[in-house]
Parts: C-alpha cells; structure tokens; sequence
C-alpha cells in the first residue's frame, strides 16, 4: 500500500513536472527551443560587452551545450560586436550604423570570400543588445535565413514603464499580486538576493522588447519616496538594470519640500523650494549618476501642485527641470487634468496646457493619454496630440487593464494603441498621426518618448492573466515601432509564447500548428478589444464603469455628494429621448478642439463616424443608424455580438488543448469562462438599465437577459468576485 502511495506521489510529481508552466518566462524560452538547424558553426565576439554574455547565455540554452568561441572569420560563423570591437571593424559599418544612432542595430549576411558570415553590430552595448534579442527572437520563431539584412533603430529615444506601485507594496491598479520593487508588510527597505535576480529577469524581458527607462514608484507619490532610506533601494535596483540598459525615474509628490524637508511651503518659486529640489538632485545623481528624471502627477484628483501657490504648470515643471538639467534628467509632467464642477472633463487638459504650449523647457515633456478621459475601452485621440507644437508631447498609454477586464479578461490592447497612433490629427496637414506628431517625425522634439502604465506584479506568471504579457510585449513593440501592426505583434508574441517548437507531440508539424493554433488564437486576440468594447460599452459610451474598482457595470452608480464626474451619468447622459454627451457645437463644444475636418466631421451626427456618436452626441433613442437600424436597436446588437464573441473565444480555445501544456491551458480557460459570464452580465444590466429611459423592446431576435435588473444592482461585479 505504502509502496503504492509513494509511485503514485511520484507519477503526480512527474506529471506535475511536465505540465508545470506558470508562464514566468514570458516570451523568452530558449531552453524549449528545439532548433531544427545548426545555424552557426562558431561565435567570433567581443566578449567583454554585456549584449555578448546576455547571448552566449541564451545561446547556449538554445543548444545545450557551450558554443564554440573562435577569433576568426570562418564560414557560417556569427559575428557580434560593437563599432570599437576588434571583429566587427572589417566589415565597414560606421556610416550605417552612425545614422541609426545609440540603439540602432544591424543583423547582416555578409558573403566574404566563398564564407557566409552572420554579423549583429550597433555604434555600442546597448544597441547591441537590442540587436542580438532580435537574433534570438528570429531564431526563436524560426525565421533565420542565409539572407539576412535588417537594420532598426527605435521611433521613440526614451520608451518607458510606469509602475503605479506604493512604497508598503501595493500596486495601485495592480492585478498581479503586489510590487516587484517595494515589499509589502515592510516598514524599512530591504534588498534580498531573490529581489536582484527578480530584477534581472525584469531587466531582460524589458530589454529584449526595447523599454529603455522604468517608473519604479506610483504617480500618485509619497514623499517618502525620496528620503534617504528609500533613495538607497533606488539605488541597488538602478544598478541591476543598468547594463540592460533601462534607466530609472521616480514619480515625485510636488509638496515633498515641505512634506519631507519640513520647508514652510512648496512654492516653486520660493527660493528655499527651489535649492531644496536642488540638493536632492544632486544627491540623487551622487549616488544614482544615470537616474533618468521625475514623473509629476500635479493638481490631478487631489494631488498638490503648483496652482496650489498660484503658479502653473510651466513654473511647476520648469522648476524641476531646471535641477535635473545639469545632469541631463528630465521632467515628464502629466496633462491628466480635471476639476470637480468642469461641465465637460473631457475638455480640461487642452484648455489648461495649450495656453502654456512653448513655455516649457526643453527637458520637460508632456505626458498625455491616448484619450482626453482616462484609458476608456474607446476614446477619440487627445486634441492635444500635435496641437502643442512648440513642446515635447508623450502619449501615456495604460498596459494594466484598468477598465479592460483587469487580469480576469483576455483583451489584447495593441488593436487600440495602434487605433490612436494611427489617428490623423491634422495639425500639420494630411497624415499627422498621432504617431508621427510625438515622434520627431513632424516637430523637432529635443526628447521623443513614450509611457505604459505597467502591470507586472509577484504573480509567477507576473501580469495575472497569460494574454496580458502579450500587452507587455506589445508596448515595447509599439515603443521601438509605431507603425507595427498589431497582427504583425501578435503573431510574434504567439510564436515566441507558445511557438510550435514548445509542442508536446510530433504529430504537431509546424503546418497544424499554425492552421489549428496560431490562425485562430491571433484572430482572437485581434477580435478581443473590439468584443469588450461592444459588451461594455459601444459607440462611444465611456466610464459607466462600478465606482472604484472600474471592473463591472453600474451606469446607475451616483451616490448622492459624490462629485458627479466620478459617477458615470455624467458620461451616459441617458433619459428618455436619447443617450450621450453632447459635445457638438450645441453642446459642450469639445469637438472644436480637434483641427479640421475633424472638428466638423464629429460635429456632425451624420459624418461623426459611429464608434465615437455618444462621445460626441445625444443622439434619439430612434434615429436611424447606417445599417438601417435604431440607436436601440444597434445599442442592443452591439452588446449581444460581444458576449457572442466571447463565447466564440471559449470554443476556439478550447480546441487548442493540443497545442498548449496543461497549466496554461487550464488557467486560460478558466479565465474566459469567467469573462462570459461577465460578459453576460455587463449586456444584461446595460440593456435593463438603459431600457428604463428608452422603453423600447430589446429586438427578439437576440438573447434574452438572464437576470433582473434589480438582481444586477446587486451583485457589485469586481475582480475578485470568483477569486
Ligand atoms: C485613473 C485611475 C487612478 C490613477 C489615475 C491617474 O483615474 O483610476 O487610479 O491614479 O488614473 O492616471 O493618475
């Protein structure tokens, strides 16, 4: 009996052995690569560069063994090394690699005397770095050829991850476990072993997408975050992610001169203000010498700021900019602006920082969400994308899928950034995209940058949902390359996440898995921004999300003296005539923010293309839509088609069992169970709730609801419900 015991303990073990995949590797999994060739015969590097030991590391992962390292230029041989390196002089390569700049790289096939030659070279480490993950990621995906000539450099110089995490650990619109940086439960900061190489694997993951900076604490600061203690674990994780090339930032609490250094005020013109955040600096950079800069979160729901002593915006942040100029730091000062009593919210950032347009220092850049509210499942671009001109602008997308279904839902937000990076705003004719208006491309911008609000945690796969590191991998993607298409991003993280040559089986030839695997997961993860959108809310609903948490529905969620633009009928605006913000002309007049034909074109309910008419419009409950249909009606086809969808995702999933080992499959599945019966949830109370003003039938052909409204109301749909 024992005997039996102790084989079946074994088989589980075993077994357990095999299916255990957490998903911690992310996208980087050469120890399951099977190559099928032998690619390169030796290594001619310089070995002494840090993107060489980060190779031959991975490398040999790759093939099981140490890789022969030769001094010569033999035939089939992989050369790698910087303009400096001894190696890579021959081969001529200053004028290219000049013009790519610091992080520029190239791969090349070189054909010297009867030898084929691979060769990855950048002007230094750092770029060289970039260049050989991009080596690894085409072989990872088995796409390496004979014929290679890639050369890349980034659209963006500073490509940077917001944490939103707190000093005692918490992550603030975290859902995946507490803060990799900062300990919960510990009153002193402490470094541990576990932590450097936590960060190292940080490191490396971010390196190998091209993120080059990190935001290590919350905007919503503490002073605390630059006291002495606190400066000091910077410090240990700045090191370990130096030679991956990624600087860090600290996000800082305006008032600390006096919250932290006892000062009378926090006046950014007071004099004694001023050499306060001067000494800081300075002391930050003695111990720190490649700290990045700031992020500031100023007069923003109820942070202090300059306008608390009278000042702008411009003097807040020319201030600090002023301080970290000698040491070449920067200021990301945040546009996210909104008073209680605005009559449209949507409408503040731009009145408030255009007017300032010019008045900044050139090390100051202004950090702007993609949408003039706050990371909605759809938002038009912020008007203020390419109006200021005369100032570095930097879209701030949120990767943590704050009002996207959390870590609970699988929505793959590449479709979406790249919907606002493509967006035309006019401002300098034909074809100013967002995109090219931030990126140097049409205003000449001292910095170029862009931000993602992060959302790693502890969690062993460290984004809480599996599909969420595809989120991860593609704000890296968008940051080195605004014009990758999202399917160009997805089919990448799905080969390199989940690649066919992780398969179980050797019935899984690569054909089938790309027929039964990969065609249908990427089309589904291409499909899921638009499902939620249409189950939470479609054609251009926005923030009728439950308070707080913004994970469920509660479009009736207005208690009484909640400030009325932290409830969403401020936003839905629905009664019995119809439903929307009136932002038209007639209305609030936001549309005339946008240049032309933009403005006339939103201003117009028949030109207002119909994924934004309720963000711009109130529009009658039976006006015809261009499929014929009422506003109801196609209000009501639109949250059935979403929950349709993702029980399309259930199936497709389902059928992938083959191709996927057991843990991730499992958890996946699980997730996208509970998404339906969100999904569900999210139709049944919007179409209840909005048919009180409409009094319309939900049209008979499509699902009935499951619940009573007065039954929705209750539930308080958060994430943690099931959890
Ligand atoms: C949202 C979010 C807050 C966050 C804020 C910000 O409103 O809900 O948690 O602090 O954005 O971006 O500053």
């Amino acid at each position: 009996m024992l005997r039996k015991l102790i084989l079946y303990t074994l088989l589980f073990l075993i077994n357990f052995q095999i299916n255990a995949e957490s998903g911690h590797q992310l996208w980087l999994r050469f120890d399951k690569i099977n190559p099928k060739t032998q690619f390169f015969s030796e290594i001619n590097a310089d070995q002494s560069l840090f993107a060489v030991k980060e190779f031959l590391r991975d490398w040999t992962e790759i093939i099981g063994k140490s890789p022969m390292m030769v001094n010569s230029l033999n035939d089939n041989i992989l050369v790698i090394g910087t303009l400096k390196s001894k190696n890579i002089i021959s081969f001529r390569l200053n004028n290219e690699l000049n013009k790519l700049g610091v992080d520029g790289y190239v791969i090349k096939t070189v054909h010297q005397k009867n030898k084929t030659i691979t060769v990855v070279a950048a002007c230094d480490d750092k770029g060289l770095l970039y260049g050989v993950y991009h080596l690894l990621k085409i072989i990872q995906t088995n796409e390496f050829s004979t014929s290679l000539n890639i050369s890349e450099k980034p659209s963006y110089s500073l490509r940077i991850l917001d944490h939103w995490d707190n000093l005692d650990g918490s992550v603030e619109r975290g859902y995946a476990g507490h803060s990799i940086f900062w300990r919960y439960g510990e009153k002193h900061p402490t470094v541990t072993d576990k932590d450097i190489d936590l960060w190292k694997e940080y490191g490396r993951a971010n390196a190998s997408i091209g993120i080059n900076g990190t935001v290590l604490n919350n905007v919503n600061s503490s002073p605390n975050m630059l006291s002495e203690e606190y400066l000091k674990k910077v410090k240990a994780i700045a090191e370990v992610l130096r030679p991956f090339g990624i600087k860090v930032y600290l996000s800082i609490n305006f008032a600390s001169p006096a919250a932290l250094g006892g000062l009378k005020t926090s006046d950014p013109l007071d004099k004694e203000v001023i050499k306060w955040w001067n000494i800081k600096v300075n002391e930050i950079y003695q111990s720190i010498p490649y700290f990045g800069g700031f992020l500031v979160k100023a007069n923003s729901e109820g942070l202090p700021g300059p306008q608390d002593f009278g000042r702008t915006h411009a003097e807040g942040a020319n201030m600090l900019a002023d301080a970290l100029k000698p040491y070449g730091g920067i200021v990301m000062w945040r546009a996210f602006v909104y008073n209680t009593g605005e009559k449209d919210r949507a409408k503040q950032a731009y009145s408030e920082f255009l007017p300032l347009d010019g008045k900044f220092r050139d090390n100051v850049i202004i950090q702007v969400k993609n949408g003039p509210i706050d990371f909605q499942p759809r938002e038009p671009f912020s008007p203020l994308f390419g109006a200021m001109k005369k100032t570095s602008v930097m879209p701030e997308l949120q990767i943590t899928q704050e009002y996207l279904g959390q870590a609970s839902q699988l929505v793959f937000l590449s479709p979406m950034w790249e919907e606002c990076l493509q967006s035309d705003t006019y401002q300098k004719g034909k074809g100013s995209t967002v995109a090219r208006c931030t990126d140097g491309s049409i205003y000449s911008q001292k910095y170029t940058a862009i931000a993602g609000v992060a959302n790693v945690g502890l969690d062993s796969n460290w984004c809480g949902h599996q599909f969420a590191q595809a989120n991860w991998y593609a704000f890296g993607r968008l940051a080195w390359n605004n014009g990758l298409t999202s399917d160009q991003i997805a089919d990448e993280w799905l080969k390199l996440t989940f690649g066919n040559s992780q398969l179980k089986e050797s019935k899984n030839t690569a054909t089938n898995w790309n027929r039964n695997f990969l065609v249908p997961v990427k089309e589904m993860m291409l499909q899921s921004r638009e499902a939620a959108v249409n189950y939470m809310m479609p054609l251009g609903i926005h923030h009728i999300f439950a308070g707080v948490h913004h994970y469920g529905p509660e479009p009736w969620f207005a208690p009484e003296g909640l400030r009325a633009d932290w409830t969403p009928p401020y936003y839905h605006k629905a009664d019995t005539i119809g439903i929307g913000f009136n932002r038209s002309h007639t209305g609030s007049n936001a549309v005339s923010q946008y240049h032309e034909p933009l403005c006339t074109q939103f201003d117009q309910l028949e030109t207002c293309p119909e994924i934004y008419l309720l963000w711009f419009h109130h529009v009658s409950w039976t006006y015809k839509m261009k499929s014929g249909k009422t506003l109801w009606d196609e209000l009501c086809y639109h949250y059935d088609s979403g929950l349709q969808q993702v029980r399309q995702f259930q199936k497709i999933w389902d059928q992938t069992e083959f191709f996927v080992d057991a843990q991730r499959f499992k958890e996946v599945q699980s997730k996208l169970r509970r998404q339906t019966r969100d999904a569900q949830i999210w139709k049944d109370a919007c179409l209840l709730y909005f048919q009180t003003f409409s009094r319309l039938p939900i049209p008979y052909d499509i699902e009935r609801p499951v619940q009573d409204l007065e039954d929705l109301k209750k539930i308080k749909l958060d994430m943690l419900q099931y959890n």
